[in-house]
């Protein structure tokens, strides 16, 4: 049942038209649990309360799957604004972003442009962008733009995702840049063929890459709201006598705020990913495909006047 579910809001998450009502209405049906806001000056706000209680965050101008020349323009817009607001309000965050968003669906030679005027006013303004990884058809093509564009931009990461059977060889394939990579599990729909269909075998190629990129000497952040993961990177702080310079733990804003505390209370560096905007609807129905039990949230939100 629980597949089942997670197969069909991940279905959902690629609709079209459902996108565009979404973003006509706002963030209606619970959206506003997982999202700060729909623009910079309340993401800033909100932004600034996480750095107050101790969290360092990256923000995320939702948008995706954009197929327009026009569209990825006004993302980028918005993305170099919101380095700007970083910087002007002393706030202590990163910025995080789809490159799909940025053109890629377009042309390689516009997303190279977008992501190079986007990484000058990242560096201008001392603020690291990371380049999210979205499903596996764009794969290949976000690794390459990634390490063209790493030769030229210190200030840059990516995401790994471990359900792929090929995240180990990109870890390899990205050791010589010396990367800031976040590892996750991944969370988009994907063919047996190109990934492990079993939540274990995921979860033990997690384990995989994570001890792999520490022992590397890159710098780690730990995806997940995971605890048996957790716990395993804080063994391997024991076992390698990991410095915690090295490494830092992330988690989605609105989920698992107990955990996000704990950790911090325990020393951790924890980074909150913090989402704006109006386009909420896909990044939305994937934490549904995620935990199904948030449903519960949105049918309340549904009924709430
Ligand atoms: P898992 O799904 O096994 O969940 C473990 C436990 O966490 C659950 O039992 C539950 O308690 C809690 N939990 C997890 N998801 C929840 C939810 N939605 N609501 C409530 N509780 C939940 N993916 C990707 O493909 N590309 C990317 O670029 C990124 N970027 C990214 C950044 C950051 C900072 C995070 C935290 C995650 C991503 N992801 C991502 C998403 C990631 O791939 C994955 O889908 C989610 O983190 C959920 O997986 P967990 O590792 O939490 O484990």
């Amino acid at each position: 049942m629980e597949k089942l579910m997670r197969n069909f809001f991940l279905f959902l998450s690629k609709n079209k038209v459902l996108t565009k009502l979404a973003k006509k209405y706002g963030l209606r049906f619970g959206a506003a649990r997982f999202v700060a806001g729909v623009d910079i000056d309340h993401a800033a706000t909100k932004i600034k309360e996480i750095n107050e209680k101790g969290y360092v965050v990256t923000i995320d101008h939702l948008g995706e799957f954009i197929d327009n020349e026009k569209e990825a323009r006004e993302s980028v817009e918005e993305c170099i604004h919101a380095i700007e607001v970083i910087d002007e309000q002393k706030l202590d965050s990163q910025v995080s972003l789809k490159l799909t968003s940025m053109g890629l669906d377009v042309s390689e030679e516009l997303v190279m442009k977008n992501m190079r005027d986007i990484l000058d006013a990242g560096k201008k303004h001392g603020v690291t962008v990371t380049i999210d990884m979205e499903d596996h058809e764009r794969h290949r093509k976000t690794m390459d733009i990634f390490k063209e564009l790493k030769k030229e931009y210190e200030n840059l990461g990516t995401v790994l995702q471990a359900y792929l059977y090929e995240s180990e060889d990109d870890l390899d394939e990205l050791n010589e840049f010396n990367p800031y990579l976040r590892l996750v599990k991944g969370a988009y729909k994907e063919a047996p063929e190109v990934a492990y269909p079993v939540k274990k075998d995921v979860d033990d190629n997690y384990k995989k890459i994570i001890k792999k990129n520490l022992l590397n000497g890159n710098y780690t952040a730990i995806a997940t709201h995971d605890e048996v993961i957790i716990d395993y990177v804080k063994e391997l702080e024991e076992e390698l006598s990991l410095s915690r310079e090295q490494f830092e733990f992330q988690m989605l804003f609105g989920i698992r705020k107990d955990l996000q505390k704990k950790l911090m209370d325990e020393g951790y560096k924890m980074r909150v990913y913090v989402p704006y905007g109006n386009d909420w609807y896909g990044y939305n129905m994937r934490r549904l495909a995620e935990r199904p039990a948030n449903v519960l949230f949105v049918l309340k939100g549904v009924f709430k006047k």
